[in-house]
Parts: structure tokens; sequence; C-alpha cells
């Protein structure tokens, strides 16, 4: 019998594991008692408010984890070093036979280093993205975590590229898809029914409802995420970006943005929150489920974003997307690759030149190879066929 544990820790791993999740069920309803998986899920603790974790456990239909390290927020190091010291006593006690981690936080790391010392097999779930910049969190993560893997399953072409040139060995590397977007194809019909009206009610930051009523066609609106610590950790950054979307693109049409706890707070310690709290076609939002951001990405009319996971579903959904960042891990989303996306780093006249041009698009929805709806089922094979 297999024993898995797979790996959570902040927000955008929840996407990735529901899928994997169900085609473990799948295969366990289909085999024999002795052939079932065990599946044990652990969840890190990084994110830990109800609309950063809970709310995407209940929506996507992922079980409850069955252990919770509990690591909470944190300098780098704390966070990981808390997680390995966690999670190396749920390996000596669970012997499994593999750890999957997926993505590129500081439990993808903390995780497969753990395992490795345990020698345990690591699979990664999204290997071989590479932005080639050192600055990042996550590309330290990437690296790290695919130069221990046994198993390294990629989302696209460029990927196994980055990893053979890297000289991981052919054996090592599946090509299987985008696991994400395995949970976009199952939800977006389920997404598209929600009322964008009901969203913003049930998620304004303000008491101000009147401002943001939006109009019948809605399909005018932008739409706003930030949260990388390149674009909200210095004042001048963030600001400059805020004075932008107030007056350049507030001044035009809606603009709708989910707050990230750690840009709401910079925000605040920066006092631009006053700025922008109460701005007419500036509607501010929680942290929103993972439905509600899906059917607003599906009307919207442009997305800024500094955010790899929802460039992914602009490619998808065919929203014209302005990244605001200076190098990406996902290049298959850009458009020289075919895709929607147009890095924009956070030059304030360069976002505009590339806003005039973007905000007048039509929807250019695209599929690169194997984004098809079923990378989790080939994740579960590779690991099951593993010969290594
Ligand atoms: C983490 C990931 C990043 C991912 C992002 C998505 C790493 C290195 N970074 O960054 O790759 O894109 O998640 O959100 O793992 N906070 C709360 N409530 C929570 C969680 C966090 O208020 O539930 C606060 C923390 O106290 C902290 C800030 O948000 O001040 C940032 O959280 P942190 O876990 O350090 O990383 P993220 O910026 O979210």
């Amino acid at each position: 019998m297999h024993k898995i544990i797979s790996v959570v820790g902040a927000r955008p791993n929840f996407m990735k594991i529901a899928p994997f999740i169900r085609a473990i069920n799948i295969f366990n309803w289909r085999v024999e008692d002795e052939s079932k998986i065990e599946h044990i899920l652990v969840h890190t603790g990084q994110h830990y408010d109800p609309a950063m974790s809970d709310n995407f456990f209940r929506e996507l239909e992922i079980p409850e984890a069955d252990i919770n390290l509990g690591i909470g927020s944190g300098t780098h190091a704390e966070q990981t070093g808390q997680t390995m010291m966690a999670f190396e006593k749920v390996l000596k006690a669970e012997k499994p036979g593999w750890v999957v981690v997926v993505g590129d936080v500081n439990a993808t790391l903390a995780c497969s280093v753990t395992a490795k010392k345990e020698l345990i097999k690591v699979c990664h779930i999204e290997a071989g993205l590479r932005s080639g910049d050192m600055t990042m969190p996550e590309e330290i993560n990437r690296l790290v975590t695919d130069r221990l893997s046994d198993l390294l399953l990629a989302p696209d072409m460029l990927s196994v590229q980055n990893l053979k040139a890297e000289g991981i060995p052919d054996s090592k590397i599946r090509f299987v898809g985008n696991i994400m977007i395995d949970t976009l194809d199952a939800n977006r019909l389920k997404a598209s029914h929600l009322d964008i009206n009901e969203i913003i009610t049930r998620n304004l930051i303000h008491d101000y409802p009147a401002l943001c009523a939006l109009s019948p066609e809605q399909e005018s609106y932008a739409l706003l995420t930030l949260h990388r610590p390149s674009n909200v950790d210095r004042k001048e950054i963030l600001e400059s970006i805020v004075q932008f979307i107030l007056d350049e693109i507030c001044s035009q049409r809606v603009l709708i943005w989910p707050l990230h706890p750690r840009t709401r707070k910079m925000l605040e310690s920066f006092d631009l929150f006053n700025a922008i709290y109460r701005q007419e076609n500036l509607i501010l939002l929680e942290p929103i489920s993972y439905f509600e951001m899906l059917k607003l990405n599906m009307n919207a009319k442009i997305m800024l974003t500094d955010s790899g996971g929802i460039q992914e579903e602009c490619t998808v959904l065919g929203t014209p997307c302005l990244t605001l960042r200076w190098n990406t891990e996902r290049p298959i989303t850009l458009s020289e690759h075919g895709g929607v996306s147009v890095l924009v780093g956070n030059d304030i006249d360069r976002i505009r030149e590339e806003y005039a041009l973007a905000v007048n698009k039509r929807r250019m929805p695209m599929r690169p190879e194997l984004w098809d709806g079923h990378t989790a089922e080939r994740c579960l094979r590779a690991i099951l066929e593993y010969e290594g």
C-alpha cells in the first residue's frame, strides 16, 4: 500500500492540492483494499485567516487537514525552521513512502528538505518554473525543491527545458500540465452563476455601498491584485501605483481590488489607506473566495496583478492581463508565447502605455498543451509508476 503525505501552507497551494486529492479518492474507489492509497494532508498553517484558508477548503471540497502544524506568520527563517521542526515529527511518526509538495511557498521548501533528510521520496507538482530572480523568496524555494525532488511534474515544456538545462535527468521529469487548470475547469460553471454585485456587497471593506453599485454593463471594470514584497513593501512604489489607479483607472472605470493582508498592512503603515478608502469607482474588498475571484476574472475588462496563478487563469479565460512584475516564472502566459499577459513591472509610464493598449483588447482564451483539466490524474499515475 502506498502512503502519501501531501503538504499545503498558503492560499495558492489549495487550488493545486484539491484535484490531486480528488484523483486519489477516485483511484481508491476503483481498487481493492490492499491497493488503496493512504493519504495524509498536512497544512503548515502559514495562511490561517478563514478568508485565506478555510473558505478555500470548503469551496474546493478539500477534506479538513489531518494535521495542522500551526506555524502562522513570521520571518522566512521562522516559518521555514518551525515548519521543518514540526514536519520532521510527523514524518518520523507516519513514515510515508512519498511527500508531495506543490508550488513555491515556504511550506514547499521546508517540507521537501525535511522529507529528503528522512530519506523519503519527494514529488514536486509545478516543477521547473524559473523567474531567474534570486530576490524572490519563491525562486529560492523552487530551486531547492526541484534540486531535491525525486519526481518533478512540470506544467509546460518551457519548465521541462529549464529542468533539463539544470542537469536533472529525464527519468525524474514528467510533463503533466497545469494542475490549477483542473480546478478552474471543475469550478468555472459554478462560479459563473455568482452575482457580481453580491460578491461586492459580501466582501466590501468599507461600509459605503452607494459608491460601489456596478453599472449594468459589468464587463467594464478593471480588477487588481497586489501582494509581492517588490510592489507593496516600499512606500514610493506602492504610492505611485495607488496614484496611477486613482488618477488614470478610477477616473474612467470601476476598479475592484481585493486586498491581500500584507498589502493592507503596508497601506496602513505608509498612511496610504485613507487615500484609497471610500474613493469613487474604487471598490476595496477583503480577500475573496476562489469562486468569487474566478467570477470577477471572467467578467473583467482587464486584470492588473502580480500573482503568478492569476496570470495562468487569465490565460485560459482570455482576460487581458498586465503583470506588475519585471520577470515571470510563467513565460507561457505572456503574449510572446500566445498568452494574454504583458510584463509591466512597477514603472508607471510602462503601465500607462500597456494599459491603454490592453484595455481595449478582446478576450483571447488560450490553452497551452496539457492544460486540459486532467493533470491531477497524470500526477498520481507518475507517482504510482515511479521506478527510481
Ligand atoms: C505567500 C507566499 C507567496 C504567495 C502568497 C499568496 C511564500 C514565500 N510566499 O506570501 O508565494 O504568492 O503567499 O498569498 O511562501 N497574513 C494574515 N493572514 C493570513 C496569512 C498571512 O494576516 O492568513 C499576513 C501575515 O501576517 C503577513 C502577511 O500577511 O504579515 C504575509 O503573509 P506571508 O505568509 O508572510 O506571505 P505572503 O505574502 O502571503
